[in-house]
């Protein structure tokens, strides 16, 4: 969640990231710009090496074939990260028989805190084809990097160090294809209906 105006901007510089990273790939489709094209899709996604909410160490290779909704947040999360995916679970449900082809993904930005174990009490809530991921500070900090993902601790209580800390955070979900690449994005505010629309059109 965003709790304070300083925590929009990286934000909006975030979708300007990804919006960018779009508009340059559907440039990339006019002839006669003589643009060097790298590749098609925007520069989101990419290899890592986390941990599932079973405590099995996963990598993007595991996924592929899969579509995945992938969705950064933390488990203690008070509000945005249980409400986007309990969309995620909904549109999931609207979406029928086709949902087989999508694994839910749940990414902490809080793995101090986000054990397999904790994760797999959390994954509970939004159902059984929810993954959570967890890992080592650094192979987190690392997945964030690849998806453009923006989050900071913060103290809940600044003049009460011991009172614990939450996480500022952008919210996106990110619709990757079976290859491991960025099909689309969209932010929290997607109803659960949109969301299966997309879902229904895109894979
Ligand atoms: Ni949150």
């Amino acid at each position: 969640m965003l709790r304070n105006k300083q925590a929009l901007i990286p934000y909006l510089l975030l979708f300007a990231a990804l919006a960018g990273g779009l508009i340059w790939h559907e440039s990339e489709n006019v002839p006669g710009l003589g643009r060097s094209v790298i590749t098609g899709q925007a520069d989101i996604g990419g290899p890592f090496k986390l941990i599932d909410h079973t405590g099995k160490p996963v990598t993007e290779a595991d996924f592929r074939g899969r579509y995945l909704l992938i969705y950064f947040g933390y488990s203690f999360c008070p509000d945005v990260c249980p409400t986007t995916l309990a969309v995620m679970a909904q549109a999931l449900d609207k979406l029928g028989p086709e949902a087989r082809r999508v694994t839910p993904v749940f990414i902490t930005i809080d793995p101090e805190r986000d054990t397999p174990k904790v994760l797999a009490d959390y994954m509970k809530a939004f159902g059984p084809s929810f993954v959570g991921l967890t890992g080592s500070v650094d192979a987190i900090k690392d997945a964030e990097k690849k998806y453009r993902v923006y989050a900071v601790k913060k103290p809940l209580d600044p003049a009460k160090p011991k009172a614990g800390y939450g996480m500022d955070h952008s919210s996106v979900l990110y619709l990757m294809g079976p290859n491991g690449k960025l099909i689309s994005f969209y932010d929290e505010a997607i109803s659960p209906d949109n969301l299966a629309k997309e879902l229904r059109q895109k894979i």
